[in-house]
């Protein structure tokens, strides 16, 4: 391949490229890639348009660079878009060079790492670069299930570019990269409102406020890291299973401090974190959008080395209870494991649907739908540990026996029932308690049989609801010898196009 190409714009734009402190595109995959694995795919190809002037760019390859490589041992297809060249912007041969590593990816099965830092469409290129953007949103659809799409952003993502990133499974951005449909000059002409690139698209915006991005990263280094790190809990596509691997982690292991994890007053949170990393391989967690509705946890974790995602309520935030913003993001998780064969292991405790006005406005029947639906249509092994609270239509929704849990645990602190008591003995109980002698004390005593009957596991138990009552120190080996019985599970949905999810 000529030095030409590999100079992208030129030397003196890799130079402001540094400056500002971003990598370059060819830099930026050899940090992704295994050392000497990239093969590059045309290298030699030019744009095909003229500016305004009639002048035309002949910038070898282009404003992206394409090709296959390895990350891991594992064949993955990337692009890197080069902002050297025109900023990056997306002509209609940067397109045609995109779509075709999109199409071997899909034909032979690996997973596609987009590396976006773009001005967006190239405004040269007019409809053919709008017409390129649309190629390559289809073939994000086509492959959305087939194969793992990844994309992290290290520069500008701006315009109907962000809706690449958008459709693909996982999006990671650095720190001073930003995404938005319309950019601080569009918002400030319309609202009047004067708004920062950060305040309105940055990485932090998008990981703890709009959920777009699963991950911020500190530097280009670690955002790359991440993407391997996330492959890493995956399968190569949709036939595939992930790469089972070796631990030293016992499977046999109990963890004698679960035994004393859940505090005796049942309105006192604890850190859900704390469950998991005593029960996963090493300790491991790679939480996805941690800081977005950190009411529910989702990531990936290694159980006697298989891969499986976890979904979690946190009971130190807003009490674990299920709202819209967590309902989308679980639901979302949920069906991102069952496309990719990830058994899916949930941890609950929940209070319910989170209550109020704000949130039937907001459309929490619409949303809460959504992981009830992902529950329901996941084929994949599902197995759920009860912790504590499991109350009302949330115990259905968190992978119970009745949305398909395969086999559904609970700790002896669980407590299953359509409400807490509280709540429970305002409602049957109304009348005697207002006819008692001493209503505070009928209503204490009543609250306490309430709890007494229904705060436990063993109701659910009788009806073969719950398979199994166990010792939270024993939940890591019961879970294990779980996963091992369903490994070959195969279930399947009935044929139809395809089905209707309350989006
Ligand atoms: C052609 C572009 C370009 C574009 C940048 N350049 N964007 N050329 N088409 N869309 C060129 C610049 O002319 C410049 O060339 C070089 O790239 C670097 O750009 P700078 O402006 O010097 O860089 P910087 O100051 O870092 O600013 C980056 C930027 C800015 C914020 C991205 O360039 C910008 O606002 N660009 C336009 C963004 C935009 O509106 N794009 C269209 C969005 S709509 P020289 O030769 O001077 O170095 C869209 C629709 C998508 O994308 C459709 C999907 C449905």
């Amino acid at each position: 391949m000529g030095e030409a190409s590999r100079l992208g714009g030129g030397l003196e734009r890799i130079e402001r490229q540094h400056a500002a402190g971003k990598l370059t595109a060819r830099e930026r995959l050899d940090l992704l890639l295994d050392p000497d694995s990239f093969v590059e795919l045309d290298a030699f190809v030019t744009s095909r348009s003229e500016g305004p002037a009639g002048d035309r760019a002949e910038y070898l390859g282009d404003g992206v660079v394409t090709g296959h490589g390895q990350v891991d041992g594992r064949l993955v297809f990337v692009f890197s878009q080069d902002f050297t060249v025109l900023g990056g912007s997306l002509s209609e041969a940067c397109a045609g060079k995109i779509c075709k590593i999109m199409d071997l990816a899909m034909n032979v099965g690996a997973p596609i790492i987009g590396l976006n830092d773009s001005g967006g469409a190239r405004i040269q290129d007019g409809v053919a670069a709008l017409g390129g953007y649309a190629d390559i949103f289809r073939r994000n659809v086509q492959a959305s299930g087939v194969v793992p799409q990844l994309s992290l952003i290290l520069g500008p993502c701006a315009g109907g570019a962000v809706y690449s990133p958008a459709i693909t499974d996982f999006t990671v951005m650095v720190q001073g990269s930003y995404m938005f449909v319309t950019g601080p000059g569009v918002v400030k002409a319309v609202t009047h409102e004067d708004v920062d690139a950060e305040r309105l698209g940055g990485a932090i915006t998008h990981t703890t406020r709009s959920g777009v991005a699963h991950l911020a990263a500190r530097d280009e280094a670690e955002a790359l890291d991440f993407a391997r790190r996330i492959l890493g809990y995956l399968p190569q596509n949709n036939l595939g299973d992930a790469a089972r691997v070796r631990t030293e982690d016992s499977a046999e292991r109990a963890d004698a401090e679960l035994d004393s994890l859940i505090p005796d007053d049942a309105t006192k949170p604890y850190d859900m974190h704390e469950v998991i990393r005593r029960v996963t391989d090493d300790g491991a967690f790679l939480e996805l959008q941690p800081g977005w509705a950190a009411n529910i946890l989702v990531g990936f974790a290694r159980l006697n080395g298989r891969s499986v995602g976890i979904v979690a309520q946190q009971p130190a935030v807003l009490a674990g209870a299920l709202d819209i913003n967590s309902s989308i993001k679980a639901a979302r998780f949920v069906r991102t494991c069952d496309a990719f064969n990830l058994p899916i292991v949930s941890f609950v405790d929940v209070p319910g649907f989170l209550p109020g006005v704000g949130q039937e406005d907001g459309g929490i029947i619409r949303h809460g739908a959504k992981l009830l639906y992902a529950y329901c249509e996941a084929t994949v092994p599902k197995l759920t540990v009860i912790t504590r609270k499991a109350y009302g239509g949330a115990y259905d929704v968190m992978s119970s026996k009745h949305v398909g849990g395969d086999m559904n645990f609970a700790w002896p602190t669980a407590e299953i029932a359509v409400m807490g008591a509280d709540g429970a003995v305002g409602v049957i109980y109304r009348d005697r308690i207002d006819a008692a002698m001493d209503p505070a004390g009928e209503r204490s005593n009543l609250i306490t049989d309430y709890e007494s009957r229904f705060n436990n596991p063993y109701l659910a138990a009788s009806r073969g609801y719950i398979d199994g009552v166990i010792q939270p120190s024993e939940t890591r080996p019961r879970l294990i010898a779980a996963l091992e019985m369903l490994a070959n599970k195969r279930a399947v949905n009935p044929r139809k196009k395809h089905g209707n999810i309350p989006l």
